[in-house]
């Protein structure tokens, strides 16, 4: 037993000497950390944070101070990863209260903060100030209105203040049932949480589960928030918990383990101590059946009250929709006020968009600060929803540098509001169709890294992914700039939207005039090749600098591809190109890209390439290939105007997606 003692004691030497900043404790009997208010270790190894009586507060800090900046990363916070098992106990005649906590703080010195909702962390002055640089994960058991929490079962993400900035319901994925299970944090089951910060995207992704089982592949809830603003450089990892005036609760920590730019180090779980069993309290004047019968009878009439009260405020306050199947897509649910507050009330100052699927707002989200795209879609059919959703939160996990991250999304009576990041450059064709002198029209060099990009992140979505996703509205208005101008593919899946909500007879073809395939308009069935031939589109617009058809009140509309195809009949493809871009061009380049964009955009789907070879002609590592485009009068059959003028399509198309792109 010394002797294992004493290779402990070593371990942990060794692990402060060479700075590796990483620890487990499966349990913690003889380990040195600090402890504060009613926080102690009991002889099994149990960590006990409150111990049952009313109005207490009790912390625990890891004894050394960590520093989660990367100095060779401008400072910028690095990655960790955090584990820990927790359990809940509560003598049985009281409900659990208040709840507990994991931070990481810049101090060690909590002794103003409040006990009860305040969890022991912070106070109601504090509350909320950026410069407490305080990152909490709350398991939370009581229902402040204050801090609009969600229930009285919540675990949420806290920066800098008590109100959440993302909270959930706790579940899991239980792989033996195949159902999303709820959990009680209270239930005096041991539970085991795990929170991972990814430095390079900002993630924050927090999973639950009861102890013993594995780390669940999804995590219950992410959000991207950069911590580089919260945690200083000196900082310090805890636990708190905190009661209200009822007392009765007891807040345990069996085992945790940390690691600093790599996933925590795997618990113990069996060597963790065990939680003391519940002990409920006699009661001298009632029995045991008389108490279970006016518990009964409380439970019962709180239910209809409540279930009263549930229905009224459906029917008469602004609710969010929430429907059953709703509830595992949680996390990436926004409630309607707060998109309601970041946008001042959508107000038309910031409106920054409007297009044939609905309006686009720019807002703050009001605890994270973060700046959003926030869109409003109407939508009069409830049929297809579920799916639809499905897709917007399978579509909200896609991650790619050239593709605008979709957050998550908010539904209210026939309105979908969907949440993305926000572009500060706005659309490609605004650039590219500029008039106003403060707007310069983009180079030849940045349109040629825009190109290389929205084609990286189409063929991360035909092919890189778990399944194919076919974005359907590729055009100039849906290529969003980021800060540093690089395009990103933004509103994908909006199309299918209309797909699921109308009757499969009639379905109506999706996609914007212009850019749509000849087959796709034959049959309506959308491809990975109906894609490359809009990329192919886009192709050509951006090196020519026109629109894809101008004039359409003419007789005779100026067509694009086919002005561009009779270029290179005629032997001078060259002069395609945008004059604007004078002589700052490379001239192999701009002769590629036209002959690329000819070929993506050829009527026949099986002549096209796909987006892997694409990249590759791209990225220069093959050369194109000489290919002859099919010349305006062979086309018949196939022509874009032939289908084009079909009044009856032509017309959806027009009113569906704004023939003038969105702006
Ligand atoms: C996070 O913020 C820091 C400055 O606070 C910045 O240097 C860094 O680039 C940001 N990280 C990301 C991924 O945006």
């Amino acid at each position: 037993m010394k002797c294992l003692l004493l290779t402990l004691g070593l371990a942990l030497i060794v692990s402060y000497g060479t700075g590796t900043d990483q620890f487990t404790y499966a349990g913690f009997s003889n380990v040195n950390l600090t402890l504060d208010g009613t926080a102690s270790i009991k002889p099994n190894g149990l960590l006990q944070l409150t111990n049952g009586m009313g109005q207490v507060k009790g912390h625990v800090f890891y004894p050394a101070p960590l520093d989660f900046q990367n100095k060779s990363a401008n400072n910028t916070v690095q990655s960790f990863s955090a584990t820990f098992v927790f359990g809940i106990i509560t003598d049985g005649s009281s409900p659990s209260n208040d709840g507990m906590a994991f931070f990481i703080a810049p101090s060690m010195n909590f002794s103003d903060a409040f006990p009860a909702q305040f969890l022991g962390l912070l106070n109601p002055q504090n509350n909320g100030d950026p410069k407490n640089h305080l990152f909490a994960v709350e398991l939370d058991t009581v229902s402040n209105v204050e801090f609009e929490d969600i229930n009285d079962n919540h675990v949420g993400i806290n920066i800098n203040s008590l109100r959440s900035n993302i909270s959930f319901a706790p579940k899991f994925y239980d792989s033996k049932s195949g159902n999303l299970e709820d959990l009680s944090l209270s239930s005096h089951e041991p539970m085991q949480v795990w929170v991972d910060y990814d430095g390079d995207t900002n993630n924050i992704d927090v999973a639950i589960a009861p102890l013993g089982m594995a780390k669940p592949m999804y995590p219950l809830t992410t959000i991207t928030y950069n911590l580089s603003a919260v945690l200083t450089e000196t900082t310090y990892l805890g636990f708190s918990a905190a009661s209200s005036n009822f007392g009765g609760t007891q807040h345990y920590v069996l085992g945790w383990s940390f690691r600093m730019g790599g996933p925590a180090p795997a618990i113990d779980i069996a060597t963790l101590p065990q939680l003391p069993q519940i002990v409920a309290k006699s009661h001298s004047i009632f029995s045991k059946q008389s108490v279970s019968f006016i518990a009964l009878v409380i439970t019962i009439f709180v239910l209809t009250v409540g279930t009263i009260v549930y229905l009224v405020r459906r029917r008469f306050v602004n609710a969010d929709l929430l429907e059953d199947w709703e509830i595992e897509f949680g996390p990436h649910r926004f409630s309607f006020k707060d998109l309601f507050q970041a946008t001042e009330g959508f107000k038309d100052k910031h409106l920054i968009g409007r297009g044939g699927f609905g309006q686009v707002y720019k807002g703050i989200l009001p605890t994270s600060k973060t700046e959003v795209a926030v869109k409003r879609v109407s939508h009069e059919s409830r049929q297809g929803m579920r799916e639809f959703i499905a897709e917007v939160v399978s579509i909200g996990r896609l991650r790619h540098r050239n593709i605008v991250q979709l957050l998550g999304y908010c539904r209210r009576k026939r309105e979908l509001i969907l949440v993305y990041e926000y572009m500060p450059n706005g659309s490609l064709d605004n650039y590219l169709y500029t008039t106003s002198d403060d707007r310069p029209c983009v180079g030849w060099h940045e349109r040629f890294q825009i190109i290389k990009g929205i084609a990286s992140g189409l063929l991360y979505l035909h092919e890189s992914w778990e399944q194919i996703v076919i974005h359907r509205d590729i055009k100039s208005s849906n290529v969003l700039l980021d800060r540093d101008m690089n395009g990103r593919l933004g509103d994908f899946g909006l199309a299918r939207l209309y797909n699921h909500g109308t009757d499969p007879q009639t379905t109506r073809m999706a996609g914007t005039f212009g850019y749509i395939a000849p087959e796709l308009a034959r049959t309506g069935k959308a491809t990975p090749l109906t894609d490359v031939f809009a990329f192919g589109i886009l192709l050509l617009e951006l090196t020519c600098g026109r629109r894809p058809i101008e004039g359409r009140a003419q007789d005779t509309p100026f067509i694009l591809v086919d002005w561009v195809s009779e270029h290179w009949h005629n032997g001078s493809l060259m002069e395609a190109m945008d004059t604007r871009l004078q002589s700052e061009y490379n001239t192999d380049e701009v002769c590629l890209s036209l002959k690329l964009g000819l070929w993506c955009s050829h009527p026949l789907p099986n002549a096209r390439p796909n987006m892997q070879q694409v990249m590759l002609y791209l990225e220069g590592d093959l050369p194109v290939p000489e290919f002859i485009p099919m010349d305006v009068e062979s086309k018949e059959g196939f022509d874009a105007h032939i289908i084009f003028h079909q009044s009856d399509i032509g017309t959806d198309i027009g009113t569906m997606s704004g023939l003038s792109g969105g702006r």
